[in-house]
């Protein structure tokens, strides 16, 4: 039995996880899927009712009594300072030291593409974006603040073990499913210090995997390949602000937002899946969200969790209703976000 906590949260988060639930549900009769989800109301409501966004105990609990978490999105117009994903998502990020944010990047079928003349699969390759540290660490602050001469300062962390342990499992990754290159960005050209850090470790653990290309891209020109010629991309190694960045260019190439997967992962630990797309305010509550991006993370978190067979029958039952054009509008379907989840897992069995 494996436990998952389950974290809706804001805008379509509930509306996407209500179709992902769906599909879990369906995998648990017809494979053998032995799963006990929690709901926790973690997210804009709960903070603006009781002032809490993530709470107290909470992270312990989540790594002592649960195999993984499934979140939707966290985002709310009426929290302007971002507080509760500031606290919630990243909170479990660092707090959990979920230190891989793995993010496929697949051409599912030719139509999604806004990129012309593209085959089915010849955008296929996965990000290893740092998870834990970057411009992410929270560090910086102001001096002077509101005065006409203000100061802000916003540091970026980049620790020894944190770049190393990234870019060892972008390797471990590839020579595990056979990908034949690993491409790190960075701006090494202009960030001279962690960029150096990068590029040493890089080139130091890239010599220990002699089957495995070891190639480099400036994140500048990375933006421009991965449009030109995507298809030269099988692993992808960066930074947690790049990789942020470069997955939602990542998302588009292969039809948008809507449909990106991804995982937060600290191998043997409490996990946390999250399509890569946030809240959509102007979405919220029309009943028109993609949930393809949530089934295909509860794809990812059924092999995480060890039921490969039933994560692979999944992505194939989102490959088939994309193929059929049973999707959202996003997608060029006509069909609603419980329809588009609906046609998936029919497509199950
Ligand atoms: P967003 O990902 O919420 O949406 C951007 C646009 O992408 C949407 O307007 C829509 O056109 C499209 N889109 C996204 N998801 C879709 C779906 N499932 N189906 C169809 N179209 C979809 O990004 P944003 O508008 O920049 O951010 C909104 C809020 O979400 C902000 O508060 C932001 O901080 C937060 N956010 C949260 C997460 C997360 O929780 N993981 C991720 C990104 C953004
Ligand atoms: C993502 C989101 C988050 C990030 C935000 C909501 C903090 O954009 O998961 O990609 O920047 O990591
Ligand atoms: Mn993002």
């Amino acid at each position: 039995m494996k436990r998952v906590a389950v974290i809706p949260g804001d805008g379509i988060g509930p509306e996407v996880i209500r179709e992902a639930i769906a599909v879990l549900e369906r995998v648990r009769t017809t494979h053998d899927v032995k799963l006990q989800l929690t709901e926790f109301d973690w997210g804009a409501d709960k903070y603006l009712r009781e002032g809490v966004s993530l709470p107290e105990g909470a992270l312990e609990m989540l790594s002592q009594n649960f195999d993984a978490i499934l979140a939707g999105a966290f985002g709310d117009p009426r929290i302007p300072s971002n507080k509760v994903a500031e606290d919630v998502l990243l909170g479990m990020r660092r707090g959990l030291d979920l230190y891989i944010n793995l993010r496929p990047v697949r051409l599912l079928d030719a139509r999604l593409s806004p990129l012309r003349d593209r085959m089915v699969d010849e955008i296929d390759f996965v990000v290893f974006r740092e998870n834990t540290e970057g411009a992410y660490c929270g560090a910086g602050g102001f001096l002077k603040k509101g005065s006409s001469d203000e100061i802000a300062i916003q540091e970026e962390l980049n620790t020894r073990p944190g770049v190393e342990r990234i870019i060892v499992a972008a390797f471990e990754y590839a020579r595990a499913n056979g990908r034949k290159r690993v491409t790190m960005a960075d701006k090494s050209n202009v960030q001279r210090f962690g960029g150096d850090l990068w590029q040493r470790v890089f080139k130091e653990v890239g010599a220990r995997y002699a089957e495995v290309e070891t190639n480099h891209q400036y994140v500048d020109a990375m933006t421009m390949f991965m449009v030109l010629d995507p298809g030269q991309y099988d692993v992808i190694v960066t930074n947690n602000l790049f990789g942020d960045i470069l997955t939602d260019l990542g998302a588009a190439i292969v039809g948008g937002l809507g449909l990106a997967a991804s995982g937060n992962i600290h191998p043997g630990r409490v996990s946390l899946f999250e399509p890569v797309h946030g809240s959509a305010p102007p979405l919220a509550g029309k009943g028109i969200a993609n949930p393809i991006g949530a089934i295909l993370t509860v794809s990812m978190m059924l092999e995480y969790l060890g039921y490969r067979e039933a994560g692979v029958t999944v992505e194939s039952a989102v490959r088939q209703s994309v193929l059929h054009q049973e999707t959202t509008h996003d997608l060029g379907g006509t069909l609603s976000t419980s329809e588009a989840g609906k046609a998936i897992c029919n497509r199950i069995g």
